[in-house]
């Protein structure tokens, strides 16, 4: 990890708190990748649940994260998931999906497990946003910029039952369960990292939230070469 020289900014935060949507326009914005840490997690999930794996059974589950049987790529506009050849990048996103997601990732040897394909993402590209819940704070902490998302916890439910027109009170039962679950861990939980900037994106519009992580991102990279 200490051999990385791609430009780093993270951004940690809860469930639909608009990582991806913020991470993906600013990573437009300034001509870098960016990765969805999420996708790790909800694809060995999603392929655990095809193949039989219990949520809860460690030994296969990191057999079956260290499997040729399913793979991540990056792309502007999604982190993509494959599974034995199909795109199940859609499939993945479903809530109940999540709630698995959030399931797994409790387990250290699978975070483990995951951790070096998520820095891997890193290697050979001129920046890296990357988004989830401890990109700060365990996979990228030598991050030139943090960000920690936020909204309040009706305002997420909202956006993402509009998202995948599911109902509104169910989606937010099922967001506070899974926060709850992720901030409670003791593997890595969701976190503030110390250096952080915390946004609350309540009442801010994607372009706003996005101008504003922009300037910080350009202030940290003008640091960093003035430093160096
Ligand atoms: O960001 P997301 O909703 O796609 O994440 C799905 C689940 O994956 C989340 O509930 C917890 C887990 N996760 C994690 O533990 N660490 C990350 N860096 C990203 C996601």
């Amino acid at each position: 990890m200490s051999n990385l020289t791609a430009n780093l900014i993270t951004i940690d935060g809860p469930a639909a708190s608009g990582k991806s949507s913020v991470s993906r326009e600013l990573a437009r914005k300034l001509g870098w990748k960016w990765v969805s840490t999420g996708a790790f997690y909800r694809g060995l999930a999603y392929v655990a649940m095809k193949e039989g794996v219990a949520p809860t059974d460690t030994a296969q589950l990191v057999r079956l994260a260290h499997s040729g049987v399913w793979s991540v790529r990056l792309d502007e506009d999604q982190t993509r998931v494959f599974y034995k050849k199909d795109d199940v990048t859609v499939e993945i996103l479903s809530e109940e999906n999540g709630t698995r997601a959030s399931k797994v990732s409790q387990i250290p040897e699978v975070r483990q497990a995951l951790l070096e394909n998520q820095r891997d993402c890193a290697v050979g590209v001129t920046g890296l946003v990357a988004e989830g819940r401890d990109c700060g704070t365990v996979v990228f902490p030598q991050a030139l910029l943090k960000i920690y998302l936020t909204a309040s916890q009706e305002e997420r439910a909202a956006r993402r039952a509009r998202e995948h027109g599911l109902n509104v009170q169910e989606t937010q039962n099922s967001q506070q369960k899974r926060d709850q679950q992720d901030s409670s861990r003791a593997a890595a939980p969701l976190q503030i990292p110390d250096d952080a900037r915390v946004v609350d994106s309540g009442g801010m519009g994607l372009a706003e939230v996005v101008e504003k992580v922009y300037s910080w991102a350009t202030q940290a990279m003008a640091q960093s070469v003035k430093s160096f």
